[in-house]
């Protein structure tokens, strides 16, 4: 291990501790995954809340398509509805990020949300994030494409409820621009909270 200071080298993120010789992974040896697999894991609890954060954050300023609001204001409402309903901190944490990768992968956004929160929430709620795409369909009637009956191959699904009440009150009404909704610092504490929780093993698909 090394205590390289080169200005090209990224920064730890704390000065006690140490960064890996090689570049390449097969060259690690077994006394430098020592030192790295703790502070791995150290960096994890730090940093996995901060930067899923920051991931919302980042679209704050950017312009809508065509709602009246942006994705990110949509999810702070979608959030702030569940608070205010007295939904558990889960939940509103699930409603924040249930649409954080809307742009930038709009086709499996329900997924993204998913695995980013997957190792943290309940079964009942990854289930809910990788379908809630397909049980809005039913909240468009006019739309051209949406199909009414898509979640109807999950109806008597222990988790269908769930699913179809979290679509009708906070996500497909959750575009108006004159909804006092609460600000990302008022969440950022139970986002914290979530993360800190021991993961849950996520099967491998
Ligand atoms: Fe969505
Ligand atoms: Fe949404």
């Amino acid at each position: 291990m090394t205590k390289d200071t080169d200005k090209a080298i990224s920064p730890l993120l704390r000065e006690d501790w140490s960064y890996v010789e090689h570049s390449a992974l097969e060259q690690l040896s077994a006394q430098e995954w020592q030192t790295l697999l703790p502070q791995r894991a150290a960096y994890y609890r730090q940093e996995q809340a901060r930067q899923a954060l920051r991931l919302l954050a980042a679209s704050e300023h950017d312009a809508t398509f065509g709602y009246r609001v942006n994705n990110y204001q949509h999810c702070l409402q979608a959030a702030t509805l569940a608070l205010r309903d007295g939904l558990s901190e889960e939940d509103v944490v699930v409603c924040l990020f249930h649409d954080v990768g809307f742009i930038t992968c709009p086709d499996s956004h329900g997924e993204f949300a998913a695995a980013l929160l997957g190792n943290y929430v309940s079964e009942r709620n990854h289930w809910m994030l990788q379908r809630h795409a397909l049980f809005q369909d039913v909240h468009s009637p006019n739309h051209p494409y949406a199909d009414p009956k898509a979640r109807d191959r999950w109806l008597g699904h222990p988790h269908f409820e769930w699913a179809a009440t979290f679509v009708e009150r906070y996500d497909q009404a959750a575009i108006d621009p004159n909804y006092d909704s609460a600000p990302l610092s008022h969440f950022e504490p139970m986002v914290m909270r979530l993360f800190a929780k021991p993961p849950r093993p996520m099967p491998l698909p």
